[in-house]
C-alpha cells in the first residue's frame, strides 16, 4: 500500500528564519581577531554544519592551528557573539510563507517537526514565538551525529510516531539534503537549485508551497 504523508521536518536556520547573516558576522569577528579576513563566500561552507566543524574550517581557511581548549574557547566566544544578534529576532524574522503552511498542515493533521543543528535553536524558536507550532523539536543539543548524518531526522520522525516514508524534510543546506536522503526520506530544497540537486523538488522559500503541492510532491 502506497505511504500517506503524515508529518513534515523542518530544518530551522535558512528554512525558517535567515540567521546566516548573524552566524556570518560572528564567524567574520573571530577571523578578525585572529588575524585574517573571511568572507560571505567562505561563510557558503559553514551553511548547516556544525558549530566545531565550522570552526574547522574557518582555522582551516585562516591556515591556523588551535588545540581542543583553545577551540572551545574561540567556540564560545563565537557563540557569544552570535547570541547578541538572535535575541534580537522577533516573529517579523520569520520568512515568509512559513506560518501560512504550519497552520495549512495542522489543520489537515499533519505533525511538524523542527529537525535543526543548532544548539540555539530553541531560543530561536522563542524568540520567533514558533515554539508551540511543533509537535517535535529536536536540535543539536539532542544529536551525537551531525548532519549529513540522519541522526537528527531520524528521531525527530521517531517522536512523531512516524516512517522514514511517512515523512518530507525541508532542508537549505546540503549536508542537511544529503542527511534526509540517508534516513529514506524525500526532500525539499529550499534555496537555489544548482546547490541542491538531490532534493526531489526546489522551491525559492515556504510561499511557493501549500498541502496540495506537497501531496503532489509526496506523490511523485
Ligand atoms: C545550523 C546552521 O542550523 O546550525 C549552521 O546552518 C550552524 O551554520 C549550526 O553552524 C550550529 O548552530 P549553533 O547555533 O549550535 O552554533
Ligand atoms: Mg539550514
Amino acid at each position: 500500500m502506497a505511504a500517506i504523508l503524515k508529518g513534515c521536518i523542518f530544518d530551522l536556520d535558512g528554512v525558517i528564519v535567515d540567521t546566516a547573516r548573524y552566524h556570518f558576522l560572528a564567524w567574520k569577528r573571530l577571523a578578525g581577531d585572529l588575524g585574517f579576513e573571511f568572507t560571505e563566500k567562505d561563510n557558503e561552507q559553514l551553511k548547516g554544519v556544525s558549530r566545531m566543524t565550522s570552526l574547522d574550517i574557518l582555522l582551516a581557511t585562516g591556515n591556523i592551528e588551535k588545540d581542543k581548549a583553545a577551540k572551545d574557547r574561540l567556540a564560545v566566544k563565537k557563540n557569544e557573539w552570535y547570541i547578541e544578534y538572535i535575541r534580537k529576532l522577533t516573529p517579523a524574522d520569520i520568512l515568509p510563507g512559513s506560518v501560512e503552511l504550519l497552520e495549512e498542515l495542522h489543520s489537515h493533521g499533519i505533525k511538524c517537526a523542527v529537525g535543526s543543528a543548532s544548539k540555539n535553536a530553541m531560543l530561536i524558536l522563542e524568540r520567533l514565538r514558533l515554539t508551540d507550532r511543533f509537535d517535535v523539536i529536536i536540535d543539536g543539543t539532542r544529536v551525537n551525529s551531525a548532519k549529513p548524518d540522519p541522526e537528527v531526522f531520524v528521531l525527530a520522525a521517531r517522536e512523531m510516531g512516524l516512517r522514514y516514508d511517512e515523512v518530507i524534510v525541508f532542508e537549505d543546506a546540503v549536508a542537511g539534503v544529503e542527511a534526509a536522503g540517508r534516513a529514506g526520506m524525500k526532500c525539499i530544497g529550499v534555496g537555489k537549485p544548482e546547490a541542491l540537486r538531490m532534493a526531489a523538488t526546489v522551491v525559492t522559500d515556504l510561499s511557493e508551497l501549500n498541502y496540495s503541492k506537497l501531496i503532489k510532491i509526496y506523490g511523485s
